[in-house]
């Protein structure tokens, strides 16, 4: 990490602004928390905090409210989970910094957390308003970044802070970092990439980057559908898209130029819908017909792709194989899951849907790493700088 951690300052008796993403996934109708492995990424930098002395001013966002208040994303039940997971009170502030914040702040004493309401209800931090940075600087002595998720986002909590704070990283976002660089920039070879869900156009600059230093190229999930398109093939009623062809025809030119293997499924369930109850069937993937949908990979190619796992000494994993929310098409996503889990490799699980899946199989443990951030780690892997990241101090 060529950035200062939690582990290079001396924190005791200080107020510690940190920055989580705590943007955790909610029932639409009751609000329960769904998943709250980011809540619980964040421990470790929370504990060493505050057993080494500080009192914590925490923030985090929470969706997307664009600035207005909505009661419906206050962080006050994530506050609750949290303070559940480590054991403590954790006391939620009256707003995000006004309203007596300040003085909710300086009632903390060494040990105890206060958790700021959804900095999103404000709309200067999202603009990355300095006033408001500096607003949330005079609250505590130094900030500590620990929001993967969010430090391919500019905004005031991630970047403009840290301008006015001595601003260091969490352990989650030292780890994020130390994870996706081994897959990205020096990695253990073999070094074999498996690529899912509906998109190629979201991951072309990713894929670009790992094209340079991957060996095996494993290509699954609804955007398997472009490169067959890209071959010619039938697709039925698969999505495609028209303007991410030209980019994998170059990828499998290079598969078959033999400078690296590009594997793409052998065979495929499809079916007539798009449905949890459609029938699904088994066929080759020369062999779609024209009123299907391509919804997941099929047995063979389980096989396949598991061999060049088993024998790759860095997996990176993003996009599920197909639709594993539905029983019935999960068999896919489940088996990749579960030879990641079996595999002596290095395994680093990109965020988003691919960690929900591998969270939903019960299999999250059995990896290396699981990322917390979705946009975050295709931006890191593709080789952008995050501003969360960058705005910190440099370790000497
Ligand atoms: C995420 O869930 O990917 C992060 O919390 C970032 O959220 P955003 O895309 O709304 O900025």
């Amino acid at each position: 990490m060529t950035k200062k951690t939690v582990n290079d300052i001396n924190v005791n008796g200080k107020r510690v602004l940190v920055r989580v993403d705590f943007n955790v996934p909610l029932n639409p109708e009751t609000g329960a928390i769904l998943d709250d492995s980011r809540i619980r990424a964040s421990l470790p930098t929370l504990r060493l905090l505050l057993d080494r002395g500080a009192s914590i001013v925490l923030c985090s966002h929470m969706g997307r409210p664009k600035g207005r208040v909505d009661d419906k994303l206050s962080l006050a039940p994530v506050a609750r989970r949290l303070s559940d997971l480590i054991g403590q009170p954790v006391e939620m502030a009256n707003s995000v910094i006004d309203d007596g914040v300040a003085s909710q702040v300086d009632a903390l004493t060494a040990g105890e957390l206060l958790f700021l309401e959804n900095l999103r209800f404000d709309s200067r931090e999202e603009s990355n308003d300095p006033e408001f940075a500096s607003s949330l600087a005079r609250l505590a002595d130094i900030f500590v970044n620990d929001a993967f998720g969010a430090a391919h986002r500019a905004h005031a909590s991630t970047e403009g802070v840290a301008h006015f704070l001595p601003s260091v990283a969490g352990l989650l976002l030292e780890r994020e970092i130390k994870y996706l660089g081994m897959a990205s920039e020096n990695p253990a070879r073999p070094l074999t990439v498996l690529f899912g869900g509906a998109k190629i156009s979201d991951k072309i600059a990713v894929a670009r980057r790992l094209m340079e230093k991957l060996d095996v190229l494993l290509v699954g999930g609804g955007m398997c559908a472009t490169f067959f398109k890209a071959m010619g093939l039938e697709i039925g009623k698969s999505i495609f898209e028209e303007e991410a062809l030209e980019f994998v025809s170059g990828i499998m030119a290079r598969g078959e130029s033999g400078s690296v293997t590009v594997a793409l499924p052998r065979d495929v369930v499809i079916a007539k819908e798009f449905d949890a109850n459609a029938t699904p069937e088994t066929v080759a993937a020369t062999q779609v017909p024209p009123d299907a949908l391509i919804l997941d990979i099929g047995p063979e190619t389980v096989s396949l792709f598991r061999d060049y796992i088993m024998r790759a000494r860095t997996v990176f994993w993003n996009g599920p194989m197909g639709v594993y929310e539905f029983p019935a098409f999960s068999y896919g996503t489940r088996s990749m899951a579960q030879a990641l889990a079996d595999s002596d490799a290095v395994t680093v699980v990109g965020g988003g849907s691919t960690a929900d899946a591998v969270a939903a199989f019960g299999l999250a443990d059995r990896m290396d790493h699981v990322s917390t951030g979705g946009g975050a780690s295709l931006e890191f892997l593709g080789g952008a700088a995050l501003p969360g990241v960058a705005a910190l101090m440099d370790a000497t």
